[in-house]
């Protein structure tokens, strides 16, 4: 018997599309399964105000083959110098859905981010006041504390103080790895969501470095211990309603991948719902499956769930490029280590 699940359309609520002909090449690797994405704003330059975010939209419009069905969810880049009449024009609008806090120099491209988080207090306020999220990169980046410890230390250090002082803003924790993160989700009242990559689930820190050195497996934030693997494959399968699937699928070219400073960014968007499926599986979870893909992130952020289905069966092994091509160069398809057997029906 031909084992098969369908689920209303899935959404990505944390995704990267560069630009150009990186974004032609990745777009329709989320699009063919994907109905609508969170996109980061972290070009360069960052998309900053509403007029950027209105061309990058139209540019990523222009980039979806002909009768692809997908719908950009735009972001705005928060600076210490963001206006907070022109994020609030472009929320009421409907052009922007959330805004990204990154601290200065987090990740790839954070170098325009937030140093003093007190100068975005005015911002964060009018965003509570009109209900605009706010999804946060959520790692320290003073250089004495342990690229391993840097999620827990931001928790304490600046999350914590930002959603006391704003007790009216929606916070998604953006790509949480550690069990610090799922209990500070898990303790929160209200307003607080977090998203979960599909490599969080797969790897620890001993994929990225037993064996030699893998850099397609190394992501901003890292990789953590098993432990915290566990912890947030039991969140993400466990039905809460306050996690829910965001990639983070972070394209770079093999050339800088594969390097002597290789960029952060693991690319998922190909077989995510292939590995989701076969995460769920293994851990008896498959009927939670659609919450964590397709519910929760809607909900979250005050929007319908889509109205189309999407269908994955189990069968023989799943064939799916190794890497893609794009303009630029390849680009290397995450590898879950394992045969995937869930695939998504055209
Ligand atoms: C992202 C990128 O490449 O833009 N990289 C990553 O490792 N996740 C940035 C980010 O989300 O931190
Ligand atoms: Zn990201």
């Amino acid at each position: 018997m031909t084992q098969s699940l369908t689920l209303s359309r899935p959404d990505d609520w944390h995704l990267h599309l560069r630009d150009g002909a990186m974004l032609r090449a990745v777009l329709p690797e989320t699009a063919r399964h994907f109905a609508r994405a969170i996109i980061m704003p972290n070009l360069v330059p960052p998309v900053v105000t509403g007029a950027d975010a209105a061309a990058y939209r139209d540019r990523i419009m222009a980039a979806l083959p002909e009768g692809m069905d997908f719908t950009p969810l735009m972001t705005l880049y928060l600076t210490e110098d963001t206006d907070p009449d022109d994020l609030a024009a472009a929320h009421a609008s409907g052009l922007i859905t959330a805004v990204k806090l990154y601290p200065a120099g987090a990740t790839t491209n954070s170098a325009s981010g937030v140093r003093d988080f007190d100068k975005v207090r005015p911002v964060l306020e009018r965003m509570a006041e009109i209900g605009c999220p706010l999804c946060v990169h959520g790692e320290v980046t003073d250089s004495e504390i342990d690229i391993f410890d840097r999620e827990a230390v931001f928790i304490d250090r600046v999350l914590d103080p930002i959603r006391r002082a704003t007790p009216g803003l929606r916070v998604t924790m953006e790509h949480i790895t550690t069990r610090d993160g799922v209990e500070y989700v898990q303790s929160a009242e209200q307003g607080l969501g977090a998203t979960i990559t599909t490599h969080h689930l797969v790897i620890n820190r001993n994929h990225i470095l037993v064996g030699g050195i893998k850099p397609h497996y190394y992501c901003l934030p890292v990789a953590k211990r098993e432990e915290h693997r566990l912890a947030l494959r039991a969140a993400a399968t466990g039905g809460d309603r306050r996690f829910f699937v965001g990639t983070d699928s972070a394209p770079h070219t093999d050339p800088n991948k594969e390097s002597a400073c290789g960029c952060a960014g693991c690319f998922t968007a190909t077989n995510t719902l292939s590995i989701l499926a076969h995460v769920f599986e293994e851990e008896g979870a498959l009927d939670r499956l659609e919450g964590f893909a397709s519910l929760h992130g809607p909900a979250h952020y005050g929007l319908p769930a889509n109205d189309g289905t999407l269908t994955l069966t189990k069968g023989d092994a799943v064939a799916y490029p190794q890497k893609i091509d794009t303009g630029e160069g390849p680009v290397t398809v995450f590898d879950p280590g394992y045969p995937l057997h869930w695939s998504v029906q055209a």
